[in-house]
Parts: structure tokens; C-alpha cells; sequence
């Protein structure tokens, strides 16, 4: 298992430039599934993740070719319509292949995913939403097992609360659904809205586009289509606490400032300026670090994946800040890997209560999962001496080459291949 070997205090210099979100590809995937013929995603990074998903859809009988950041899927000989455990229990968002199956092939079965790093993730919700537009759902065995003979059926769907993955699954399987569907309590998030141009490129009608009440009016067929993958606002958000946290004026290219509001406001309050031009963004860091508080919600709110690395920089506040999580209020291993680098952070009823050091020291710590691994990774940048990172695989299923861009900054930070 690969780590990372930091040694820090190094100021950096330059520009970063964003790579395609991760968290846009993967539903475009799926969907490529929803039509004969050759669908091509552009602008995709090169990620553990991505590589799991094009496994998943060989698997299917989809053919994928991917070259510099290119992928074709050629969705016209699919015959296998199982996302089998080993894949599913590698890579969550396998249950995405859930909608376009049952709405083009109308079966499917899915090993039921269970909880990861970062919590309980149930899928309730897309389960409930899928009977509603009319399909026979049984769990055996640990799998998924979905049918809709003659096809899905418009309904109204209610969402209780928003959720990302359901909206995605359940817009992948209305668009080929006969009649009208709605979906009330929709994700805004910019990766759902990127799947609702790729599936109307595609043929699909949907209309509510950055609303919360999305009308689908089902078409019999889909044609493959092509795009070009959205920045990630991740990656993005990860690269402008790394300048804020090292305290350099380090440009971001390449990126969607509208996606990062809410970090901006929030680093706005500690201290930070940001000068944005077009798809750049110049970080002016604070030189006295304000504590601020921050509450995890759906988008346009604070993103939950950029909670960790939040806290990170948020270790060397000058005083107390609360980072409370409402979408997985158990998010929180990083907590105690960043105290192992000398922060000071109590984690009570999914709020963390963070008090500011005046310095973090390099240690030996475990990157826990995705996001975890780059708060590691920050905090290892402004630690003194010497940060080993062990199990970064983890940072490799989101962040395309994060210590080659690091280090072209001037970061010091080193793979160790094992
Ligand atoms: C969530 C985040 C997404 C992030 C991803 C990985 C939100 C709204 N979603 O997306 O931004 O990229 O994690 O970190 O911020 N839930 C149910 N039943 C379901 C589906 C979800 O109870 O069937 C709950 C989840 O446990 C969670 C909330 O709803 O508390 C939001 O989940 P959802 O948006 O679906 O999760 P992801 O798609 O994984």
C-alpha cells in the first residue's frame, strides 16, 4: 500500500489547474448505459474510482475505451444486468447502474451496498422511489433485485430530504418511463444539473433544471451523446485551503467559482480575499486564521466533502470553531488522525468542536477515507517536520495525481510505492 511522505512549511507558488469532478463522471457513466451506440465523456480524470465503474460496465456488456481523459462507452451489446459484490462493495456509487437498467432493459440486480468509512449510507430512498414508478423490488441473498415488466411508469416522487444519489438514480430511470414523472425535493447539486444536460442531449425531457421540482416527460429511446465533464468543485475547494492553510497566494484554474460559494463565504469570515477571474481563482490567505463555524448541508450550502479538509485548516485558528456534519454525522476519523498531528479536536453528537494550535507537528497517520486523506494531506503541508501518510489509496479514488500538483507548487511531498 502506497503512502505519502510530507515534509512541511514549504510555501508554495503557482497555479493548480482542476481536473473533471469524479462525482459528475460517475452518473454520466450510467447513464451512457441508456442508449445503443457510443456515448463520449471528456475531461475525465484518471481515477481508482472511474477504473471501477468501467469495470462494472464491461461487466454489463458495455465497451469502454479510455485515452488522456476521453471515454468512450458503447452501450449497444449490453446482456448482463448485475453489478456484482465485489464491485458494489468496492465503489458505492455502483448503485447507479440501478435506473438505467431497470428503465432501458427493465431489470436489474445489484448487491445491496452497505456502510463505508464515513457511516450508514442506506439507499432507501432510491429503493422506494423505483416502486413508485412501478417496479418489483426484493432483497435476497444481499442483493438488489428489480424488475418492471413493460417498463417503468411515470409517478410522482416525494423526496423527504435531498439526496444526491437518488435524484441521479431516479432521473436515469424516469427518462425512458412512459408518462410524466416528478421528482419533488430534488438535489441541486452542479453534478445533478450536468446529468439533466447530458440526458437532454441525449433525447430525455426534463424540465426544472436548478429547481428543486424536476418534470420528466419519458421518451421511448435515448441516442448517445457526447460532453465535456464539469470542473471538480472538490478537488477545487481542497486546492484553495491548500493556499489558504500555507499561507500562499496560489492560483486555481480551471475551476467553476459559482460551485464554491459557500467555501468562500466561509473562508471570507476567516480571513481569506479571493480575486476571480473568469475560471481562475487567486487565493489571498488570512495571516491571522479566524475560527468560524460550519454546518454541512446540501448545495448551495456547505459540502459535506469539503468538511475535512475545513477542519484542517481550521486546526490553526486563532480560537474555538465548530464544524457540526448533518448529511453523515459520524464523518469525523479524520479528527483523530489530525490530533495525532497536535490539533485539538473533541468530536460530541456529530458536531466537532475544533480549538486552534499555534502549530501542528508532523506525525505518522492513516488516511481513513476519500476526503479524510486530503484534510491529511493539508495539514501535512503546514506541519513541521516529517507527515507519513499510510493507506492513501483512498486519495487516489478522487484526486487525479494530488501529489504531482502539489509538487509542482513547491509542496514537498513524496510517493512511497510499496
Ligand atoms: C453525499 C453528498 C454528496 C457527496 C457524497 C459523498 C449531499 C446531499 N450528498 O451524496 O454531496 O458527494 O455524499 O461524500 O451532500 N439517504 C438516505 N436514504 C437514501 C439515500 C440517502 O437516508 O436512500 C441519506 C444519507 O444517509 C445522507 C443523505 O440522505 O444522510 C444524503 O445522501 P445522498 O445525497 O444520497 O448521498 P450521496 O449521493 O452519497
Amino acid at each position: 500500500m502506497d503512502s505519502f511522505i510530507i515534509n512541511g512549511g514549504k510555501q508554495l507558488k503557482g497555479e493548480i489547474k482542476v481536473s473533471g469532478a469524479k462525482n459528475a463522471v460517475l452518473p454520466l457513466m450510467a447513464a451512457a448505459l441508456l442508449s445503443p451506440g457510443e456515448s463520449i465523456i471528456e475531461n475525465v480524470p484518471n481515477l481508482i474510482d472511474l477504473k471501477t465503474m468501467s469495470h462494472l460496465l464491461r461487466v454489463i456488456g458495455a465497451r469502454i475505451e479510455y485515452n488522456e481523459g476521453r471515454l468512450s462507452i458503447d452501450a449497444s451489446n449490453c446482456n448482463c444486468f448485475e453489478a456484482p459484490y465485489d464491485l458494489v462493495s468496492k465503489m458505492r456509487a455502483s448503485i447507479y447502474v440501478l435506473g438505467p437498467l431497470l428503465g432501458r432493459f427493465h431489470q436489474a440486480t445489484v448487491s445491496f451496498p452497505g456502510g463505508c468509512a464515513i457511516g450508514s449510507r442506506p439507499v432507501d430512498l432510491h429503493l422506494t422511489g423505483f416502486e413508485k414508478l412501478g417496479a418489483k423490488i426484493e432483497i435476497k441473498h444481499g442483493n438488489i433485485i428489480a424488475e418492471c415488466k413493460g417498463g417503468l411508469k411515470g409517478a410522482e416522487i416525494v423526496f423527504p430530504f435531498v439526496s444526491v444519489g437518488a435524484t441521479a438514480n431516479l432521473l436515469m430511470g424516469a427518462v425512458l418511463a412512459e408518462g410524466i414523472t416528478t421528482i419533488k425535493n430534488a438535489a441541486l447539486e452542479p453534478e445533478i444539473t450536468h446529468l439533466i444536460d447530458f440526458l437532454n442531449a441525449m433525447g430525455a425531457k426534463i424540465e426544472g433544471k436548478n429547481t428543486n421540482t424536476l418534470v420528466i416527460q419519458g421518451v421511448k429511446e435515448l441516442k448517445p451523446t457526447k460532453i465535456k465533464v464539469i470542473a471538480d468543485r472538490i478537488e477545487a475547494g481542497t486546492f484553495v485551503i491548500a493556499a489558504a492553510i500555507t499561507k500562499s497566494p496560489l492560483k486555481i484554474v480551471n475551476c467553476n467559482p459559482e460551485h464554491l460559494q459557500a467555501l468562500f463565504t466561509k473562508l471570507e469570515q476567516a480571513g481569506c480575499h479571493f480575486r476571480i477571474e473568469g475560471d481562475t481563482v487567486l487565493v489571498l490567505p488570512a495571516e491571522v486564521i479566524k475560527p468560524v463555524d460550519v454546518v454541512t448541508e446540501p448545495f448551495p450550502s456547505f459540502p459535506t466533502d469539503l468538511q475535512a479538509q475545513f477542519m484542517a485548516y481550521m486546526t490553526l485558528a486563532d480560537g474555538v470553531s465548530h464544524i457540526t456534519e448533518t448529511i453523515y454525522p459520524d464523518r469525523f476519523l479524520h479528527a483523530a488522525e489530525l490530533n495525532r498531528l497536535n490539533a485539538d479536536i473533541s468530536v460530541k453528537n456529530g458536531t466537532a468542536t475544533v480549538s486552534g494550535v499555534k502549530n501542528l507537528s508532523g506525525a505518522k497517520v492513516m488516511a481513513t477515507d476519500l476526503r479524510a486523506s486530503a484534510a491529511l494531506v493539508l495539514a501535512g503541508l503546514v506541519a513541521e517536520g516529517q507527515t507519513t501518510i499510510s493507506r492513501i489509496y483512498h486519495i487516489d479514488r478522487g484526486y487525479d495525481k494530488i501529489e504531482e500538483k502539489l509538487s509542482n507548487v513547491g509542496a514537498d511531498i513524496q510517493r512511497i510505492i510499496m
